[in-house]
């Protein structure tokens, strides 16, 4: 369904990634895996096209969407929550969630109910201002704000970032509940065990590189993934 070949980005003279083969099918959730700096979230930014040095080619359902203006690629079904979550901080959480259902294909009422199901305590926020949220409630605003623009494949960057176990455990059960339910995912991760946890498929990036992928048994099978991120 999203289907990423060759994809090459820089920034000025320096290639942060290259030669990316990646891989969602429908339904399911597909994680990429990298230490610091390995280039997980300019994957995720060229794919999404808000990174646009790139050369490659990004499909979705078979079309190609990487010449496409940026709000013509959210319209098609992709929609990324970014690193470090990017709420709008002055506006409320209901806010937040409408200004992006614009973004999407329309303005619907369950679409917001849906987000409030599955995220709770947004909807006892739902009048509060974003930036006054926890970091755990502003990422779940972060996924809440993707989800409006009812994408066929979410990009989630890092959403265990900075945030106390508990917390990621419940951002994590959201993320498995929309997977159950057929959204398909990729998933950017440092914390190599929460993500193979719940993905089906994972990359290892390496300097810019995938330099392994597999199921997530041959990925925990695979002592170079064992060795740099499992902990031996
Ligand atoms: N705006 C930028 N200008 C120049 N170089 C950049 C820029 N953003 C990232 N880079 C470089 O590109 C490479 C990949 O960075 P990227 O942020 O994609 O990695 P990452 O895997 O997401 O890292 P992290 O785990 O820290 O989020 C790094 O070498 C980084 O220094
Ligand atoms: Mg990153």
């Amino acid at each position: 369904m999203l289907s990423v070949s060759g994809l090459c980005a820089s920034y000025g003279a320096i290639q942060a990634v290259k030669g990316l083969e990646i891989e969602v099918a429908e339904g399911r959730m597909v994680a990429v895996l990298g230490a610091n700096g390995a280039g997980k979230s300019t994957t995720l930014r060229s794919i999404a096209g808000l990174h646009r040095p790139i050369t490659g080619s990004v499909r979705l359902e078979g079309a190609e969407i990487s010449t496409l203006p940026l709000f013509k690629v959210v319209r098609r079904g992709l929609a990324l929550v970014p690193e470090g979550r990017m709420v709008v901080a002055p506006l409320t959480v209901e806010e937040n969630l409408m200004l992006s259902s614009y973004a999407g294909r329309g303005v619907s009422a369950p679409l917001i109910e849906r987000v409030f199901e599955l995220f709770p305590r947004l909807k006892e926020r739902r009048w509060q201002t974003a930036g006054l949220l926890s970091g755990g409630e502003q990422q779940m605003l972060a996924i809440g704000r993707a989800l409006m623009t009812q994408p066929k494949v979410l990009l989630l960057d890092e959403p265990s970032m900075g945030l106390a176990p508990a917390i990621v455990d419940l951002v994590f059960e959201a993320i498995v509940t929309l997977h159950r339910q057929g959204q398909a995912i990729l998933l950017v991760e440092q914390n190599a065990e929460i993500a193979l946890s719940v993905c089906d498929y994972a990359y290892l990036m390496k300097r810019g590189e995938i330099v392994s992928r597999g199921t997530v048994a041959e990925m925990r099978a695979q002592s170079a993934v064992q060795d740099a991120y499992l902990g031996g």
